[in-house]
């Protein structure tokens, strides 16, 4: 039996999304078996190994993810795959880039030399790299590709029907590439805000310009929502300002339903994230543009 070329493997907990890109690229799609033993020891059993292997796992709630991860693909290269390409639509750690205390793990860079080490390319989508300027320097070796959800909210909302007198909403100064992405498509107004953040849950935001959202309706639009706690404050900032309604629209979903439940309790309508991290707002298919980003990898690669 000859070996394939190319397949794609994936996680179990986002194995229908690692579904949706082997459809759109054409190759078979294996599942692999993960099982956590009693004592939280991870067993990991990977499919048939082709020689080159995308291996799917997003990394949302990463610590055990990476050793599952790490596993899988010694197994795979164990197997005869020649090439791994990693896709991890959510990319974890990049937040921490500097040691901002002494002695803290700048974790970007430790974990992105982790996964450099673990494969030959990687794809993800709008990774959290604010004060670090290209996905080169997390990942020195591998082939990195780093592909932008925005024009794919605009387009879920252009479908919605979005009012043309609504206004596209960032937090802080970092979600204004995002929000001027999402507004310039469909011709929208945008406000941006400020934030000043006290702890994990406590941040303090100002909306320059906020009283222009008076009577129309707001969509919130971020990279992550992680606790809630940034989108919370700012749709009540909006309300308290006369929005007429107050969306969320978002790349990377972590937030469990306490963080859901909060959003509501703000005035939040209309929750919903891009299937970068599967969640219940997942409302935006990233299968064709993760499967462009592949085929950008894989023409790179020897
Ligand atoms: C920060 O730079 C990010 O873009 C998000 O605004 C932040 O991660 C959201 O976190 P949380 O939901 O915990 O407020």
């Amino acid at each position: 039996m000859t070996t394939p070329a190319l397949t794609l493997q994936g996680f179990p907990e986002s194995a229908p999304q690692a579904r949706r890109l082997a459809a759109a690229l054409a190759i078979p799609f294996s599942e692999i078996a993960a099982r956590r033993f009693p004592d939280g020891e991870s067993l990991v059993r990977v499919g048939d190994a082709a020689e080159t292997v995308i291996l799917y796992r997003s990394l949302d709630d990463p610590n055990a993810k990476l050793v599952e991860l790490m596993l899988a693909a010694s197994a795979l290269r164990d197997a005869g795959a020649r090439r791994l390409v990693l896709v991890a639509p959510y990319l974890c750690y990049m937040r921490q880039d500097a040691a901002f205390h002494a002695g803290e793990a700048v974790s970007q860079q430790i974990i992105g030399r982790f996964l450099d080490g673990l494969v030959d390319g990687v794809v993800t989508v709008d990774p959290h790299l604010h004060r670090t300027h290209s996905l080169a320097a997390v990942f020195p070796t591998a082939r990195a590709v780093a592909v932008s959800a925005a024009d794919m909210l605009a387009t879920r909302l252009r479908d919605k029907g979005l009012a043309g007198d609504a206004v596209i909403v960032g937090p802080d100064s970092e979600s204004r590439q995002w929000v001027e992405a999402v507004a310039a498509p469909l011709g929208l107004d945008v406000l941006v805000g400020a934030k000043l953040r006290a702890g994990d849950r406590d941040v303090t935001i100002e909306i320059p310009g906020i009283e222009r959202i008076a009577g129309r309706p707001a969509v919130l639009v971020d990279d992550v929502i992680s606790s809630g706690a940034t989108l919370a404050e700012s749709a009540r900032l909006l309300r308290t300002a006369g929005a007429a309604s107050v969306d969320v629209m978002a790349v990377h979903m972590l937030a469990p339903a306490p963080a859901l439940a909060m959003l509501k309790a703000a005035g939040v309508g209309a929750i919903e994230s891009a299937d970068s991290v599967p969640h219940d707002t997942n409302t935006v298919t990233l299968a064709p543009l993760l499967a462009d980003a592949v085929r950008d990898v894989l023409d790179g690669l020897d």
